[in-house]
């Protein structure tokens, strides 16, 4: 595969802990794959070692074919790799359009994952220009000048989806993005991942427990359970997968 993110033999350990168990997969770009799994399954760990929070083991991370499993986070995400946060993080007192503006500058971890760095006026120009874009695409310009704090969570989650697609990434880790979202605001989110994917030609690996949404919009999926991969392929071939069955769906459909 030449473009995308590819995770060979994967390994994360905290401590004694086997988080992630010698996975590999691929996320090709012009697709959604979808990472899915119960709770504790090891879907953040992979997410962690992928963009450069957390160092594996053993094993290897490519982007694009590169290998990237030494790079720091932030030259991850030069090169094209973004993620969003299973938690919303959002700054309240921001307007939206403010909120999705730093989605183009800075990558940082932990608690404070954004920062803004602007300095020239071009600059300004392209952040401005990617921010109003993706409001279209979420269909968020009606609330662009509103505080973040006031917005559902439906759309909420919308902003933090056009915050990651105005960084301007081509490979995107999204984990647990519609999460709060009812069955309608689900399939609208869907419906705008579908989209982005073949517009702009991007990639998403995808984490979610939305099965409805997850059936729906991925071409491929791979199954987590204790950190070993159960299966892969097709939505069609997991739902009727005996052994995704009984880890994953039977309980969480
Ligand atoms: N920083 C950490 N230190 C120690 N153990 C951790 C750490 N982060 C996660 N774990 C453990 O690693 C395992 C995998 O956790 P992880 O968060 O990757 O699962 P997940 O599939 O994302 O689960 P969820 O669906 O609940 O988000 C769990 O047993 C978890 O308790
Ligand atoms: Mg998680």
């Amino acid at each position: 595969m030449t473009s995308g993110l590819a995770v060979e033999s994967l390994t994360v350990r905290y401590g004694g802990l086997v988080a992630v168990d010698d996975v590999s997969l691929e996320a090709p770009t012009g697709r959604i794959t979808g990472l899915i799994g119960p709770n504790g399954a090891g879907k953040t760990t992979l997410f962690n070692a992928s963009n450069g929070l957390v160092r594996p083991a053993s094993g290897r991370v490519r982007l694009d074919g590169r290998d990237i499993t030494r790079l720091p986070l932030a030259r991850r995400a030069q090169l094209g790799l973004g993620r969003s946060f299973q938690r919303i993080e959002l700054f309240n007192s921001l307007s939206v359009r403010q909120n999705v503006e730093l989605g183009r500058e800075g990558v940082l971890a932990g608690s404070m994952p954004w920062r803004q760095l602007f300095s020239r006026r071009s600059e300004q120009r392209t952040v401005a220009a990617a921010a109003d874009e993706a409001l279209v695409v979420c269909g968020l310009e009606t609330f662009a000048d509103r505080p973040a704090g006031a917005l559902s969570t439906g759309n909420r989650r919308l902003v933090e989806l056009a915050r990651i697609l105005a960084g301007g990434f081509h490979m995107l880790l999204l984990d647990e993005p519609s999460s709060g979202l009812d069955d309608r605001e689900s399939e609208r989110f869907g419906a705008i991942l579908t989209h982005v994917v073949r517009e702009r030609e991007i990639g998403i690996l995808l984490v979610e427990h939305h099965m409805e949404l997850v059936l729906s919009v991925c071409h491929y999926l791979y199954v987590l359970d204790f950190g070993k991969l159960l299966f892969e392929g097709t939505p069609q071939d997991a739902v009727r997968s005996e052994v995704v069955r009984a880890a994953y769906l039977g309980t969480a459909a």
